[in-house]
């Protein structure tokens, strides 16, 4: 084991499979150098048969590491697995940030977290305008569902192709959340406030059907939580409807932060210089 770890340069992780593509590397290296503190960041792929030995690896400290990212496909096996998962991770059953605390290994989910900062640093009162509508009900959605929930917005309709996978979702979340199928979007979409695409339509040049936001509130946002491109052809719609529009690249760079906090031990910013970062490496691959 590296001596130096405890003491002076804690390591973490970013894992999944597969990995290689993750930004996170970028974003904790670029806060490690800002704010000079000592530590590394990276990532470690590992494959789902491998993924309980290495969690066994990081609560005995043989791994090396203080803590570290889970992405797709681990995120459930990291919940199960964790010491102590925190309330949001439980009623989520999935958790992307794991760290080592008092000899336990404990786990949080910060993707609702990031959501809604993004939210709160582009478009403040978000959630202060009416009813908000939801479009996917897979695996990306849970969180987003839970953080709008959280906020206080009153009633949350979930529209999706599958409908039983909607009413799945609703059913864990209590009385605010409504679901849907697609037919319902535009009479969903009356008055609502906040429109929010979940799903994986316009992603990487696909195609997205056409939507007509005209039934929401004139003062509405609409975001989408796929951010490549970063002007998905959803948001493009409702840009060109005059309606105001956050990218989703912001929960990227936001869900990062706590964990950097409990690894690194600061609090880090998420400001332009890393944004730019982030797209310069968009533009390159
Ligand atoms: P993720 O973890 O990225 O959310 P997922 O769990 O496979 O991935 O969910 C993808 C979401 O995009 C689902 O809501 C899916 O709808 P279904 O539940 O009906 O599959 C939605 N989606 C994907 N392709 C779609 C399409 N062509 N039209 C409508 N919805 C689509």
């Amino acid at each position: 084991m590296d001596d130096s770890r405890e003491t002076f340069a804690p390591r973490a992780f970013v894992t999944g499979f597969p990995v290689k593509h993750s930004r996170s590397p970028i974003i904790h290296g670029h806060w490690l150098k800002t704010l000079a503190l000592p530590g590394s960041y990276c990532t470690h792929e590992v494959a789902p048969e491998d993924f309980p030995a290495f969690v066994q690896s990081l609560k005995s400290g043989t791994s090396g590491f203080v803590g570290g990212n889970v992405t797709i496909p681990h995120k459930e096996m990291a919940f199960k697995l964790a010491d102590e998962p925190d309330d949001l991770s439980c009623e989520l059953g999935a958790s992307n940030t794991l760290w080592l605390e008092d000899g336990k290994l404990k786990a949080t989910n910060t993707d609702g977290q990031g959501f809604t900062a993004n939210l709160d640093e582009r478009h403040p009162g978000w959630d202060k305008s009416g009813s908000a509508v939801i479009l996917g009900a897979g695996g990306a959605s849970r969180a987003v569902v839970q953080a709008v929930r959280d906020r206080g917005v009153r009633e949350i309709h979930l529209v999706n192709r599958t409908v039983a996978r909607a009413v799945e979702l609703a059913d864990r979340f209590g009385m605010t959340v409504h679901p849907h199928p697609m037919g319902a979007l535009a009479e969903v979409m009356k008055g609502a406030g906040l429109f929010i695409n979940t799903t994986s339509l316009g992603m990487e040049g696909e195609a997205a059907p056409a939507i007509d936001f005209s039934p929401m509130q004139q003062n509405a946002v609409v975001t989408d939580i796929v951010y490549i491109p970063l002007m998905t052809p959803i948001l493009a719609q409702a840009q060109a409807q005059g309606f105001a529009t956050v990218d989703g690249l912001g929960m990227l760079l936001h869900q990062a932060a706590p964990g950097f906090e409990k690894w690194f031990g600061q609090r880090p910013v998420v400001d332009e210089v890393l944004r730019a970062l982030i797209i310069a490496d968009m533009e390159q691959h």
